[in-house]
């Protein structure tokens, strides 16, 4: 078997292992011949060993009224993970009630450890590892009946009324809730863990030159305004002991005018790599309070959305969904271009996001000298789409990108193509 040094460059926390080349000993290596990186070779992220570079994104599950974990999350990782991918992300979980961007979020309290635990074993069984996103949604929280917390008061038209300004003793229990969850990974045997700085929600309010107006030592510039989310990185990366990777969530763009941009996002990967608080960055864009259709791309499902809601919220999207959710073309790895820009700039381990459905995508990505790829439409689409690849199939994943699954997260989220007797997570009644 033919071996390669595949790192690019020095990778202070990071490092990535040497894979076979070619995808030899595998049936239809046709597909992967020519790349210099073998995607299904294991691969290193901070502390853990992934048995290959394909992540599956957070699409969060809706499937934890309880606010803990349940046979039907349970199902639906093992069946990501039974479809071939090396690391399975368990979507948005709150550090507190407060910070609760739906209403059936996981919320993670020492309750919440037992089903970690069991989510963890099942997911390993399948020989993959586990992830789990952790935030505090913000002025997003103002959607579950809290009144929303932000950098800076602003109107929330999920609330409709003002979010309220988080002080000094805020910050520094927030700091401290983010360490506790991911000390209550660490007890429940997760392997990873995924800090959410991007979509709109706190940190990420905190990054926004925009949404953040304060003047005092959390507000201004950048040094300024990545304090609290730096912060937060650190408490964690301290709190895990080195024993799970660490990924932050990081927004390259927010998609609004006077936000949160490359000017500013590729520096705060820079501190982010002189800090040493992150095994790697996965990079996205978008707000889901301001602009979540840069994140998604394609039309929005206006209709289906309207019908998710009650009174008076579903007549409201009707009414001005379309100027609020906006129609960008969708482009197979349409965050690319942006991700470019950070590959540039630090050694970090890069994981690439968004738009990602086919093999050749992966292999010049991996080309490119990005160390993971994460999907998930596709994945909701085909859980085993990883397997397929890995078997040599060179076609598109089936993932249209209509993106009527987004209305689905309130009942149990699924790709609406797939049948409902074949939807990982739908048996169980729990
Ligand atoms: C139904 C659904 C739910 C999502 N939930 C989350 C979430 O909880 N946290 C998060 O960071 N991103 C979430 N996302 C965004 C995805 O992680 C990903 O960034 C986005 O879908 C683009 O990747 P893709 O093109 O591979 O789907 C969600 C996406 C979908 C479709
Ligand atoms: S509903 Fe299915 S096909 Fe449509 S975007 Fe979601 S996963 Fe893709």
């Amino acid at each position: 078997m033919v071996f390669e040094e595949t790192a690019v460059r020095d990778r202070p926390f990071g490092e990535v292992v040497p894979t076979p080349r070619s995808g030899a000993g595998r049936p239809g290596r046709s597909a992967w011949q020519d790349s210099k990186m073998d995607p299904f070779a294991p691969a290193r992220l901070g502390p853990i060993e992934l048995r290959n570079r394909f992540v599956k994104a957070a699409t969060f599950e809706g499937m934890t009224p309880d606010h803990i974990v349940s046979d039907r999350l349970i199902e639906f990782h093992q069946a990501m993970a039974a479809g071939g991918v090396g690391l399975t992300t368990v979507a948005y979980c709150a550090v507190s009630r407060e910070g609760c961007g739906t209403p059936n979020e996981i919320v993670l309290g020492p309750e919440a450890v037992p089903g970690f635990a069991r989510l963890a074993e099942a997911v390993h069984a399948e020989g993959a590892a586990l992830s789990v996103q952790i935030g505090h949604a913000g002025a997003v929280a103002a959607a579950t009946g809290h009144r929303g917390r932000s950098p800076s008061p602003i109107f929330s038209p999920l609330a409709m009324r003002r979010t309220r300004s988080v002080d000094d003793s805020d910050i520094d229990r927030i700091t401290g809730e983010f360490g506790g969850a991911a000390k209550l990974l660490v007890d429940a045997g997760v392997d990873a863990v995924e800090v959410h700085l991007g979509h709109g929600y706190l940190l990420s309010e905190f990054l926004s030159p925009k949404l953040n107006r304060r003047q005092d030592r959390w507000g201004g510039p950048l040094a300024n305004r990545s304090r609290f989310p730096r912060q937060v990185l650190d408490a964690v990366r301290s709190s895990t002991s080195g024993r799970l990777a660490v990924i932050a969530k990081v927004n390259m763009s927010d998609g609004v005018p006077g936000g949160f941009w490359l000017d500013e996002s590729v520096e705060f990967a820079r501190m982010l790599e002189s800090d040493g608080s992150v095994d790697a960055i996965e990079l996205t864009a978008g707000s889901s309070l301001e602009n979540p259709m840069y994140l998604f791309r394609g039309e929005p499902p206006i209709r289906e959305m309207s019908a998710a809601f009650r009174f008076p919220m579903n007549i409201g999207l009707r009414l001005v969904g379309k100027k609020f959710l906006h129609t960008y073309p969708f482009e197979e790895a349409y965050l690319l271009p942006f991700a470019r820009q950070f590959r540039q700039a630090v050694s970090l381990p890069l994981i690439l996001l968004g738009g990602i459905n086919r093999a050749d995508t992966v292999q010049s990505a991996l080309d490119e000298g990005f160390d993971f790829v994460a999907l998930g439409r596709s994945l909701l689409r085909e859980p085993d789409l990883v397997n397929k690849l890995r078997e040599g199939s060179s076609r598109a994943s089936l993932c249209i990108h209509c993106n009527k699954c987004m209305p689905t997260i309130y009942r149990g989220t699924h790709c609406v193509l797939v049948p409902e007797a074949e939807r990982p997570g739908r048996r169980r009644a729990s």
